[in-house]
C-alpha cells in the first residue's frame, strides 16, 4: 500500500517528496492547468521532464491530449521518450465509448514496452478489463463513483478480488480523493494506491490535539528553561 501525489505543483511535490511521505505523481490535463501549465504540449513536456527529474526514479503519470486512435499510440512513444519513469495515462475509452483505446494500452505494454495507467475508470469490470489489457495501473476514479451515488469501496473491493483471483499484474490507483478519509478508507478496501492532493496529506498529518499537545511542550520547556535561569541568579 503506498501512496501518490496527485498534482502538477512543483512546489508541493518537492515539499512532500522531502518527508519521504510520497512514491509517485499523476497528473491529468486539468491538473496541470491548474498548476499553471501553459503552451500547449511544449508546456506539458517542460513540465512533466521538470517532475519526472525531481522524483525519479519513482513513477510519474502523464496522459494522453488526444483521442485520435490513429495518433495515440506515436503520441504514448514520444512523451514516453521525455523520461525514464513517465507512464502514458490511457483513458478507459474515447468520449462517445470509442473501445479502441484498449488495443493501444495493449501493443504499449506489450510491443513497446511502455508501461500505461488507464484511466477514467468507474467500475471494476473497467479496471478488470483494462488489467487483462496488460496496464501496470489501473485507475479508479473513487470519488466520482460515490458522486454518482454508488459505493467506491464496493468496487475497489471488487476490483482487487478480480485482480487477486485472475492473477494480473495490474495495481490499483484509487483517484478523484474528495475528504482525507478517503484515503485510509481505500487503502484498507484493497487499493495497491491511492493518488492523495496536497492538502489531503497536510489533512493527514496535522490534528488539532496534537497541535494543542506540542503547544503545551513548548509553553512547558520556555517554563523549564526560566526556572533554571531564576535558579542560578
Ligand atoms: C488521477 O490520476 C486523476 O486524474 C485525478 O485524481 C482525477 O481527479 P478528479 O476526479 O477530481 O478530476
Amino acid at each position: 500500500m503506498t501512496l501518490f501525489l496527485d498534482t502538477g505543483d512543483i512546489n508541493e511535490i518537492k515539499k512532500y517528496h522531502n518527508m519521504g511521505i510520497i512514491r509517485g505523481v499523476t497528473t491529468n490535463p486539468t491538473i496541470l492547468c491548474q498548476s499553471g501549465v501553459c503552451g500547449g504540449i511544449e508546456g506539458i513536456k517542460k513540465r512533466s521532464i521538470e517532475i519526472a527529474k525531481l522524483i525519479a526514479p519513482m513513477p510519474l503519470s502523464v496522459e494522453l491530449t488526444t483521442n485520435d486512435t490513429s495518433k495515440m499510440l506515436e503520441q504514448a512513444v514520444e512523451i514516453s521518450k521525455w523520461a525514464d519513469n513517465i507512464v502514458i495515462k490511457v483513458p478507459i475509452h474515447g468520449p462517445e465509448g470509442e473501445i479502441e483505446n484498449l488495443r493501444i494500452v495493449h501493443e504499449l505494454e506489450t510491443k513497446h514496452k511502455i508501461r500505461v495507467n488507464v484511466t477514467a475508470m468507474m467500475s471494476a469490470q473497467q479496471c478488470l478489463l483494462a488489467a487483462m489489457a496488460g496496464a501496470t495501473y489501473v485507475s479508479l476514479f473513487c470519488g466520482r463513483v460515490n458522486n454518482m451515488g454508488y459505493d467506491s469501496v464496493d468496487e475497489i473491493r471488487k476490483t482487487r478480488q478480480a485482480l487477486d483471483d485472475f492473477n494480473l499484474k495490474a495495481k490499483i490507483i484509487c483517484a478523484s480523493t474528495r475528504e482525507v478519509f478517503n484515503v485510509i478508507e481505500w487503502l484498507l478496501a484493497g487499493a495497491h494506491i491511492v493518488t492523495v492532493l496536497p492538502n489531503f496529506l497536510n489533512g493527514m498529518i496535522v490534528h488539532p490535539y496534537s497541535k494543542e499537545t506540542v503547544k503545551q511542550f513548548i509553553s512547558d520547556a520556555v517554563k523549564l528553561q526560566r526556572e533554571h535561569v531564576e535558579a542560578k541568579k
